[in-house]
């Protein structure tokens, strides 16, 4: 990721340094901004002297003394373990002139407690591109509890010069908006197959063909990296309990294998000759609105805790995993009483929290905001 968000702040004129643990990863990330851009100029989307003039402004070093002394803003972008980010956000602090903005691509993890680790809290925020952030145009940039709303509006600002549409998640919450409510889909997904209501095949043929997703569940999680994929789901779960509670019987065993997905060649499918391809005539064996409500009512969840907004929730679907539609848009078409009753209908049969309604949704229902159809749900 790292290499992906140097290239486009070089694109946009800026000056940046590449910092890693050795010389041949540099070297690497040096050669991989130089095939993108290559690529770029070959697709006629910059020209070759812009391409060679972005590349110049890229420099490299293993120094963070060196690459920090007279910077504006760092960004991290190393493994996600919060260890190392707060010893890096630390060694930032050390290093760096009082102005510089910090930010972080962590997926998941604690923007608060990576501030934390410095003596400027207020400058610190998350700024999560998605992969490839040359290509994706969204941008989740999270406030951390200590982060200032002058932090916030100059990263707001970097992104969209970026090109990017950034999404503003208004508190720290495990899962950001995308992966949180990526979590709790994939989630119903696997117990759903777990209780043999479905094949994989079957789920995905239908979340693909009648639901008009880009990709399966079971195919976007082996195409993220079924480690990453349980690792956050991991982090979910211990961050809003029973809701997230893990399939373990369908994740876990293939995490002991290192079956991790596309990356390893073999995860729920195998990979070794391309893309899996999913049966066509399976396409009405999973009931797709079992994943809208899910994801309606944690986006409920999300709009009640006051951490974003629904726009910003919608947009986040959309353009971080290409959704026909985002979780409120389609639940105010739908009818949030619909969608109320699927919950209720799923919680009877499961007694999973997972279907518990938000309360958020039923006082929207009390109220008479059941949608498009009354002129008021999660819009106006
Ligand atoms: N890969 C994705 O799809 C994706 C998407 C969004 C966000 N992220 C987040 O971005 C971050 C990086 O993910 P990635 O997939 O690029 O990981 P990666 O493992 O490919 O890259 C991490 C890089 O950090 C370097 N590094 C390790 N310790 C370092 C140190 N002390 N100082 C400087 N560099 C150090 C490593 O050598 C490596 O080159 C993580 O927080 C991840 O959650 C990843």
């Amino acid at each position: 990721m790292g290499h992906g968000i140097g290239e486009m702040l070089a694109m946009t004129g800026h000056h940046v340094v590449l910092v890693d643990i050795n010389d041949e990863l540099l070297q690497k990330a040096k050669e991989k901004i130089k095939w993108s851009l290559d690529k770029f100029v070959e697709k006629k989307r910059i020209r070759r002297e812009d391409a060679d003039a972005a590349l110049a402004r890229v420099n490299t070093t293993t120094s963070y003394e060196e690459a920090c002394k007279d910077i504006d803003m760092a960004l991290e972008a190393v493994p996600e373990n919060i260890e190392l980010k707060k010893k890096i956000f630390a060694k930032l602090d050390s290093v760096s002139p009082s102005h510089a903005l910090f930010a972080s691509n962590t997926s998941t993890l604690s923007i608060t407690e990576m501030g934390e680790a410095t003596k400027r809290p207020d400058k610190v925020a998350g700024m999560h591109f998605f992969n490839p952030p040359q290509l994706m145009t969204l941008v989740e940039i999270i406030k951390g509890a200590g982060t200032s709303q002058e932090t916030i509006n100059t990263l707001t600002e970097l992104a969209k010069k970026l090109g990017k549409t950034p999404v503003i998640v208004r508190k720290d919450v495990r899962g950001f908006i995308v992966n949180r409510i990526l979590g709790v889909v994939f989630n119903e997904a696997f117990w759903a197959f777990k209780r043999g209501e479905a094949t994989k095949e079957a789920i995905d043929s239908s979340v693909k063909y009648t639901g008009g997703f880009p990709m399966g569940w079971f195919e976007l999680a082996d195409f993220v990296g079924l480690d990453i994929a349980y690792e956050v789901g991991r982090i979910l779960y211990e961050a809003y309990g029973e809701r997230f509670k893990p399939c373990s019987e369908i994740i876990d065993p293939l995490i002991k294998e290192k079956r991790f997905g596309q990356k390893t060649g073999v995860g729920f499918y195998d990979w070794t000759k391309g893309r899996p391809r999913i049966p066509f005539d399976l396409l009405d064996e999973y009931d797709v609105e079992r994943s809208w409500a899910v994801a309606v009512n944690e986006a409920a969840w999300i709009v009640q805790d006051d951490a974003a907004n629904p726009e910003d929730i919608d947009t986040g679907m959309k353009l971080g995993t290409f959704w026909p539609s985002g979780p409120c848009e389609y639940a105010d078409r739908t009818g949030l009483d619909v969608i109320l009753n699927k919950l209720k209908e799923l919680h009877a049969k499961y007694n999973m929290e997972m279907y518990k309604p938000c309360p958020l949704l039923e006082d929207y229902i009390s109220k008479g905001w059941t949608g498009k159809k009354t002129g008021r749900g999660f819009y106006k």
